[in-house]
């Protein structure tokens, strides 16, 4: 899909298909409505005066033109009640009448600045919702799909603007829109690939390329230097598998080699396959353990877009990558694993094996100096139980972090949610014949696996993200705007608008 703008009016654009935006209980429509309303002989008006265009939020009504206008098909989206508008609703709006329009045919469709007359929202920021919406929302995954279904693909996406003065700022936001969306895109691409194929060594592959495609210095650690270096936790949960493990590492150098503040890391858990080893899964529903490396994909799906957005700051990205199987050769629950900084971890489930191999890419962080870390993980059903489908789990040692990250997850459209971190739940970690148990206990146990990490992450600024609830769209849930089945993408927006916020910081 290719983005354009020009200038002039919406009841001018040839070509398939236009997308209006209507406010919930607006009783009077806004000029460009009315416009293509007249020439439409008042269809619309007619409908909303008899309830059957109410506004509502994501709401899509299409109407033909019947060749009053130069185009064939009107989408009109309710954007909701005004009050409530935000800029994820654009995104989300974009995405409902993008996918409409595609239904019905159209291959070239145009927009006004949907939400400009709410003030607030500048005219750049809004042009980079409309061109994330179009892209998130039209996302598939259909590779594996030999008869392709006879769907026509939205080639060209128009922005149409009344002011000539504001063409560059829409540029701009359109730029930076198309960078982060295709970002997205490539976490989920990452995610849905199935386990068979996305094995640790092919998710080393595939980053390397991306890599290279980018701009972005790249190492692989194989199982011998993970030996070298100590990594017990990771190789242990590594050893049950026939696929041999991957510690990809992932550098950009925004501010130089020479700086003297410490590079950002940001570290994604890679299990590709969960199978929960040797404390094994009931079998419903593990086809979706594939997404058990989302973490991962997000960390790498942030570096590309970071490495075209060009912030002047050093950002490193960790992502260890394994399988976890049962076999003859797999780590048992009673086993003791020591991590790289040499402390000893009791398994009590083989399951919760995603904290095992990001405590040892916890060490190998500190030892890079790296600081603040981010973590992001599939980590616990424990956080589903909590959170619902809809919200991240959120952890930290250190409040000011969180409450930057909170910011930019609000403008990403990704909820986050804080849950505690008091004392009395890393007691419950505590083991009688080593220095931590893999386990908490009864209850909390999203936060009793954030106590685990913080055990390695000591005092180093830290936030975590529990991804287990957004990762994945499950097979039974319905999907609404850019919220499709399988992989959502989700933490790279949040991540991305995080270090463009610094790097603003910064550079002021
Ligand atoms: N990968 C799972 C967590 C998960 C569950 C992610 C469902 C997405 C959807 C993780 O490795 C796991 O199995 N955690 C266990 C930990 C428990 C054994 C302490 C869990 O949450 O059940
Ligand atoms: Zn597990
Ligand atoms: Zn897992």
């Amino acid at each position: 899909m290719r983005f354009h703008i020009t200038s002039g009016s919406l009841a001018i654009f040839q070509g398939d298909g236009i997308i209006l935006g209507l406010f919930e209980g607006d009783k009077k429509i806004d000029n460009t409505i009315a416009v293509i309303d007249k020439n439409l002989g008042g269809t619309i008006k007619k409908m909303i005066v008899s309830g059957e265009i109410k506004g509502k939020l994501n709401e899509v009504t299409i109407l033909h033109a019947c060749g009053k206008l130069p185009i064939n098909k009107i989408a009109v989206v309710g954007l909701g009640t005004p009050n409530k508008f935000t800029v994820d609703r654009i995104r989300q709006t974009i995405a409902e009448s993008c996918r409409a329009l595609r239904k019905s045919g159209a291959k070239r469709i145009a927009t006004g600045l949907i939400g400009l007359e709410i003030k607030t929202i500048k005219p750049d920021t809004i042009a980079q919702m409309i061109a994330e919406g179009a892209l998130l929302g039209l996302y598939g995954f259909k590779k594996y799909q030999t008869k392709q279904e006879e769907q026509s693909q939205i080639e060209d996406f128009t922005i149409i603007t009344s002011d000539k003065k504001i063409i560059p700022m829409i540029e701009q936001g359109i730029k930076q829109g198309e960078i982060i969306a295709k970002a997205v895109n490539v976490t989920r691409d990452l995610v849905n690939e199935p386990a068979g194929v996305m094995t640790p060594t092919e998710l080393a592959n595939r980053t390397k390329r991306l890599a290279q495609q980018v701009g972005l210095e790249i190492k692989i650690i194989g199982q011998p230097e993970m030996k070298n270096l100590g990594m017990g936790a990771l190789l242990g949960v590594a050893q049950g598998s026939q696929q041999p493990p991957r510690f990809i590492i992932l550098r950009y150098w925004g501010a130089g080699k020479k700086s003297i503040i410490p590079p950002l890391g940001i570290i994604g858990k890679g299990v590709t396959f969960d199978s929960g080893g040797i404390s094994i899964k009931p079998s419903s529903d593990m086809d979706e353990m594939k997404s058990d490396m989302a973490g991962a994909a997000a960390v790498i799906g942030t570096m590309v877009a970071i490495a075209q957005l060009k912030p002047k700051i050093n950002i490193t990205a960790l992502a260890p990558a394994t399988e976890n199987l049962p076999s003859g050769t797999a780590f048992k629950p009673g086993d003791i694993l020591k991590a790289m900084n040499g402390k000893t971890i009791e398994i009590l489930s083989t399951d919760a094996e995603g904290r095992l191999i990001l405590a040892d890419a916890i060490c190998y962080a500190k030892q890079m100096g790296l600081s603040p870390i981010i973590d992001v993980a599939t980590l616990t059903s424990a956080c589903i139980v909590a959170l619902g489908a809809y919200c991240t789990g959120a952890f930290t040692n250190n409040q000011a972090l969180l409450n930057k990250l909170k910011v930019t997850s609000q403008q990403a459209g990704e909820y986050i949610w804080q849950l505690p971190m008091f004392e009395e739940y890393g007691e419950m970690d505590k083991s009688n014949i080593a220095d931590i148990k893999n386990l908490g206990g009864k209850g909390a146990g999203a936060i009793t696996a954030a106590k685990f990490l913080e055990f390695f992450v000591e005092d180093t600024p830290w936030v975590h993200f529990d991804i287990a609830p957004t990762a994945y769209v499950s097979k039974g849930e319905t999907e609404k705007h850019y919220r499709l089945r399988g992989a959502t993408g989700v933490m790279v927006r949040t991540l991305v608008n995080y270090i463009m916020a610094e790097n603003n910081r910064t550079e002021k």
